[in-house]
């Protein structure tokens, strides 16, 4: 079959099957092309909770299309590789966590969506990069434990320095191969350039930026800014949008080591796959679902900055 009518067949059966494309902004540019919506985690977590398709397709990695499942309950999730995980979530587990809470009674946790439904289960609220720093600064309570990413955390904790972080020493194996030897560098290489970043990347990283955000908000800010050129530090997934936005400037990835594995997997055939066969479904237990949901609906209620 040509790309053609893969493209055209994939369409037709997401028609058919009343479903609804998403993906995240560091899928396979092909992928990010045919999908009805792309954004970042925050994005595709609203989209899922609202749509009124009867299947929700989630080119991503397994926790986005568990968040999904969590959040829309009654819809078929369908994730096109069962085996696109996440390093950064499966460095926290439910008993490490548990014993954490244990040693710190009262301190709520606050854990990054890149997690398992298990570990939001027993989470007070979810965050996303997009709105750690609105939902570290909704909580009452002075102390929190933040789970997993240690870089957003601390990236947070800067934000917000009247708090007190516990953190846990996930992170992601991705952005973290960025070094900030390499970033002076691109730095040195491109003097007219700004460096924009994602807050996963280490704190060295990150002090180098002239600005940190989630993966959506780097093309409104390349967008607004005078500025030409930009030296992006984040999976490499985000060019295809920066550059279809904004088609007279210059980006540059940072390292080409800034690649993520598990969100490279997804292709067009694995899709139509998907579609053909409505497998593999993601689903999460009731007793899990219910308290994930409202770790997840938590957050999704605390208004932005
Ligand atoms: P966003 O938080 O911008 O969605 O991207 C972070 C990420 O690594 C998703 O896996
Ligand atoms: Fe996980 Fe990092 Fe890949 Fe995102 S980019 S899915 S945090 S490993």
């Amino acid at each position: 079959m040509s790309n053609t009518d893969i493209r055209t067949e994939i369409r037709h059966l997401l028609k058919e099957r009343n479903a609804v494309l998403l993906a995240h902004n560091y899928m396979r540019d092909e992928v990010q092309e045919i999908a009805d919506i792309t954004g970042d985690s925050l994005q595709l977590s609203i989209e899922a909770s609202r749509t009124d398709a009867d299947l929700i397709v989630f080119c991503g990695v397994h926790f986005m299309a568990e968040s999904a499942a969590i959040l829309s309950p009654q819809k078929t999730v369908l994730l096109p590789r069962a085996d696109a995980g996440c390093p950064m979530a499966d460095m926290v587990d439910v008993s490490g966590l548990k014993e954490l809470k244990s040693r710190n009674p009262g301190v709520p946790v606050v854990t990054y969506v890149n997690s398992t439904a298990a570990v939001k289960a027993e989470s007070d609220v979810c965050c996303t990069s997009a709105n750690a720093v609105s939902v570290v600064r909704s909580l009452s309570e002075k102390k929190l434990i933040f789970a997993p990413d240690r870089n957003l955390g601390r990236w947070a904790a800067r934000a917000v320095p009247e708090k007190e972080f516990i953190f846990w020493e996930g992170y992601c194996p991705t952005h973290e191969r960025l070094s900030a030897t390499k970033v002076m560098e691109m730095k040195a290489l491109y003097p007219d350039a700004l460096f924009v970043c994602h807050p996963e990347c280490l704190p060295e990283v990150s002090s180098l930026a002239d600005h940190v955000c989630s993966t959506s908000g780097m093309s409104p800010y390349c967008a607004k800014s005078p500025t030409k050129r930009f030296i992006i530090g984040t999976e490499a997934g985000i060019l295809f949008k920066l550059r279809d936005e904004n088609p007279e400037k210059e980006f540059i990835l940072a390292s080409p080591a800034l690649i993520c594995p598990n969100m490279k997997l997804t292709s067009l055939e694995d899709l139509l796959v998907t579609l053909q066969t409505m497998q593999p479904v993601v689903k999460v237990p009731n007793e899990i679902r219910i308290r994930a949901k409202a770790a997840l609906d938590k957050m999704l209620s605390v208004p932005r900055d």
